[in-house]
């Protein structure tokens, strides 16, 4: 399995790092795995300058001509990805974020329909539960199943457990994503299936001419029998379920 590794901390070699390659020699051990590190900070990315052409007309009309397009291309590619990031001030990296924020259009048309795992580490972990609901959430409407993995680095005995036990929690969640890996094309629950009826009912409502729309169209995701991006193996029961969950998901958003 390929695997890619993107990583938001602007120190190359830091604690992220460390971690992730902790990550990687335990996947290595459960069965092939080839591993591919991008390094944000060496991307030439720019700053989102929230135009949002990307959403109105489509990404290839984004005025910033840069790695960007060749990121998503990694993307695809892999097999599965890791988005790794340093909790700062509660929250992800700027690295990161300027990296969601370019892919923002991906929230409106999911394409990635594979699975992540989104690790962070933290000081004493000041935040990191927070942060990781942001951090989980962008992947998970880019189509990702997320998996996730929290780890506190700076070694003080009263805050961080000690360190056999950090390993452990590393190679757990580094055998939940090489199964998740591993499973291929991850089957939507019916949280996921909802949330594809609410975004269509939204999106259905948007003149005919809009980007999204027309993509949706495109995609058959408008047709009466879709319930997800891609047709899942949900019995009768869960598929109809995940719909009216989505009509009333649709009225309080
Ligand atoms: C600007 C900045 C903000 C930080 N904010 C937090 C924080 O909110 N909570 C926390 O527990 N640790 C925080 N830390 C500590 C880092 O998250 C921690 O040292 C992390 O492991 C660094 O990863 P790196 O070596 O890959 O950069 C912060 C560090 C920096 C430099």
């Amino acid at each position: 399995m390929k695997i890619l590794a993107i990583m938001g901390s602007p120190r190359k070699t830091g604690n992220t790092y460390k971690v992730t390659k902790k990550v990687e020699e335990r996947m290595k051990q459960l069965g092939d795995a080839e591993f591919e590190y991008v390094f944000l900070r060496d991307m030439r990315l720019g700053q989102c300058l929230g135009c949002q052409v990307c959403f109105d007309k489509g990404e290839e009309h984004c005025p910033l001509k840069d790695d960007r397009a060749l990121l998503e291309e990694k993307m695809h590619r892999a097999d599965g990805v890791i988005f790794a990031s340093p909790t700062y001030a509660f929250n992800i990296s700027g690295l990161m974020k300027n990296f969601f924020d370019r892919l923002g259009y991906a929230c409106h048309r999911p394409r990635f329909f594979k699975s992540a795992l989104v690790l962070t580490t933290s000081g004493v972990g000041m935040g990191a539960n927070i942060m990781m609901i942001s951090f989980r959430l962008v992947p998970q409407t880019w189509g990702f199943k997320v998996n996730s993995l929290n780890v506190m680095t700076n070694g003080i005995p009263e805050f961080n457990p000690p360190q056999h036990k950090t390993d452990k929690k590393i190679a757990r969640a580094a055998d939940r994503f090489y199964r998740s890996v591993a499973a291929g094309r991850p089957e939507p629950d019916i949280l996921s299936m909802a949330a594809f009826a609410t975004a269509r009912g939204q999106i259905r409502k948007t003149p005919g001419d809009m980007f999204d729309h027309r993509y949706y169209k495109e995609h058959g995701w408008f047709e009466k029998d879709a319930c997800y991006y891609y047709d899942p193996q949900a019995g009768a029961l869960k598929k109809m379920l995940a719909r009216q969950l989505g009509k009333l998901l649709g009225v309080f958003t």
